[in-house]
């Protein structure tokens, strides 16, 4: 990631224009969200349509409606043609139902759920707690546990932003040598489908939540790998399933303060054998005010879960608090590094 470059030679009205831009974020954050709700990007998929023809599908108020058409076209997400009709553009198609990448369920999530979380930073800040359990009164798993709609954005936009990761992890770890491969916290299987498409000599055991594996089984059938899955229900603060000679840990630990962190960890280790291998997936924090998003997911897991992202020094301690021992950092070409722990 990038941040704009600091004005040379006191530029106020540089520096001013830069601030503000990062001020107004969130509007851009709205105005897109409300276009994927409404599923726009899907209704253009056809072709053209006119505000009114718009405003009926989605049962909005057409000339609130045409306004936000316009910030949107401003923004190049959507186009008015010569017929004054709206059209998809690249980013727009971004936004579509199944599109790659699905950034129609993050967009979702940006908008409503992380939103609020984000909402309360200053509540987070001010007392180390999380803020969208202050707000929503519950913690972001049992919102989800207990809302299958929002729980379906949540997945999806995971299963998403993981598909790519996997095909990372895969091409910068070896596990050619590896029989059972366990996916502790693996969602619906997205990750753990790309590493066996990888690994096709490979079995994998899926472990998560009893609502999530639930919604599991059509992601591995679909990737063609469900014949060489067992899928776990459970609860890695108890206990993960035992049989791995590899155990993946895919941005699980940043969700969670050190002392969950350090007990999903001792539960993977009393899991291991001592030949067993534990790949912690996550962004590493580099030193200084080098810009890395990893700094900004940081803020994101203070508000959202009581989680942070941390630094090769903090996942030393923590994997050595649960007796292992970090081996070594292996980078990826997505922003997700591979922390490879031993039994000590
Ligand atoms: C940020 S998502 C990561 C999913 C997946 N590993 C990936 O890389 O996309 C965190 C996952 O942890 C799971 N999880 C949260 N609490 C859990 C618990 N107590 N036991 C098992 N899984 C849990 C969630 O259901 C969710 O799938």
């Amino acid at each position: 990631m990038s941040r704009p470059s600091e004005p040379q030679g006191g530029d106020v009205a540089q520096a001013q224009a830069a601030l503000q831009q990062m001020s107004n974020g969130y509007w851009a954050t709205q105005i897109i969200y409300v276009a994927a709700k409404l599923g726009i990007a899907d209704l253009l998929k056809d072709g053209p349509r006119g505000i009114h023809a718009l405003a009926e599908s989605t049962e909005t108020h057409a000339p609130s409606l045409y306004r936000l058409m316009r910030a949107l076209a401003g923004l190049g997400v959507f186009r008015e043609n010569e017929a004054g009709e709206y059209e998809t553009t690249a980013l727009g198609r971004c936004l579509a139902s199944g599109s790659p990448g699905a950034l129609r369920a993050r967009t979702i999530l940006n908008g409503e759920d992380w939103y609020t979380g984000w909402g309360g930073l200053l509540h987070s800040v001010r007392t180390g707690e999380t803020a969208f359990d202050h707000i929503a009164g519950r913690s972001f798993f049992e919102h989800l546990a207990a809302n299958a709609e929002a729980a379906a954005v949540f997945n999806e936009a995971m299963a998403s932003s993981t598909e790519g990761a996997a095909r990372a992890v895969a091409d910068a770890y070896d596990l050619s040598q590896s029989k059972t491969i366990v996916d502790v916290g693996g969602g619906t299987g997205a990750f753990l489908a790309g590493i066996l498409q990888a690994n096709p000599w490979a079995r994998g055991v899926l472990f998560d939540r009893p609502n999530v594996v639930a919604a599991a089984g059509g992601l591995l059938t679909r990737a063609g790998v469900a014949d060489r899955c067992d899928v776990v229900a459970g609860d890695f603060f108890e206990a993960v399933p035992g049989g791995g000679d590899v155990y993946i840990l895919s941005w699980i630990i940043h969700d969670w303060d050190d002392d969950r962190g350090v007990t999903i960890l001792k539960n993977c280790r009393r899991a291991m054998a001592d030949n067993a291998r534990l790949l912690v997936i996550e962004q590493v924090i580099p030193p200084g005010n080098q810009p890395s998003l990893g700094k900004l997911y940081d803020l994101h897991m203070l508000v959202l879960s009581g989680g942070r992202e941390r630094r090769e020094d903090e996942y030393r301690a923590l994997l050595a608090a649960a007796d292992l021992q970090l081996a070594r950092i292996i980078p990826t070409d997505v922003p997700r590094s591979v922390i490879e722990a031993l039994p000590r």
